[in-house]
């Protein structure tokens, strides 16, 4: 049995004093969960989050890491620092990446070779576009984009790593996939993760869905044996409404 992972991607929102408001309200709401939990805030907001959720057993991540040791790239920010400062998730390859900030799929492999390498729990999204989904190609953008991830990865190095399946078509758009459709996707991922790096490595990981997850399709999501737990934007903003969802599921 997979632990549920549930996971608060808070994106470009939320300052050092609304992280901190969040959690205050936040922790008393979840006080009950037995399920994995870890709130990704904006960089400058880690430091804020890791304090307020002090003696609580909610984790904290970054939502992206480079891949390099250290050097001379400005605005950029190392597995080292990551680690420093109290985090021990970080998103990788998030389709927002890929479409706004050049991310490929050999930079999301780069990446994924350092987190594991920190000791990060790396939560690595894929996921098709509109026109993929609509052309019937998102089982092959799914395994290009696992395999070229998976690249010079060891399964030893890889027990750590947790995937989110994002179609992007359902990213902020409140549309869902249905869990046919995200169980079909999480399928053809857990196989290419099974090629690359082992049967047994795959059959543990965690593959979270992403994209309009809300209070009321949560339960109906997480239902499906193959969805862990969900990557979670919008609806992670609010104390009430990311309680709800990870209260959804035992
Ligand atoms: P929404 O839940 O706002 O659709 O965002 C999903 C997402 O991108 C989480 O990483």
């Amino acid at each position: 049995m997979r632990k549920r992972l549930l996971a608060a991607n808070w994106k470009m929102h939320k300052t050092p004093q609304q992280a901190a408001d969040f959690v205050h309200a936040f922790l008393p709401l979840v006080k009950n969960t037995d399920n994995e939990v870890v709130l990704c805030p904006a960089a400058l907001s880690v430091a804020a989050t890791v304090e307020a959720l002090k003696g609580s057993n909610i984790a904290v991540g970054c939502q992206n890491i480079h891949w390099e040791k250290d050097g001379a790239y400005t605005g950029e920010i190392s597995a080292e620092m990551i680690v420093a400062s109290g985090c021990t998730h970080v998103i990788i390859g998030h389709s927002e990446r890929r479409q706004y900030f050049g991310e490929t799929d050999e930079r999301v492999n780069k990446k994924l070779k350092f987190a594991l390498e920190a000791g990060l729990t790396p939560i690595v999204c894929v996921g098709e576009l509109l026109e993929e989904h609509e052309a019937g190609i998102a089982d092959d953008v799914l395994r290009r984009q696992c395999s070229i991830a998976f690249r010079s990865i060891s399964g030893a190095k890889a027990a750590k790593l947790v995937m989110a399946y994002e179609p992007v078509w359902a990213i902020g758009t409140g549309k869902t996939a249905t869990p046919h459709i995200a169980a079909s996707a999480h399928e053809t991922i857990r196989q290419e993760a099974a090629d690359a790096l082992g049967r047994d490595v795959a059959d543990k990981m965690r593959i979270l869905y992403g994209g309009s997850v809300k209070p009321e399709n949560a339960a109906s999501l997480l239902d499906e044996p193959e969805v862990d737990g969900a990557l979670v934007g919008g609806a992670s903003l609010d104390p009430q409404s990311f309680a709800a969802i990870v209260n959804c599921v035992k």
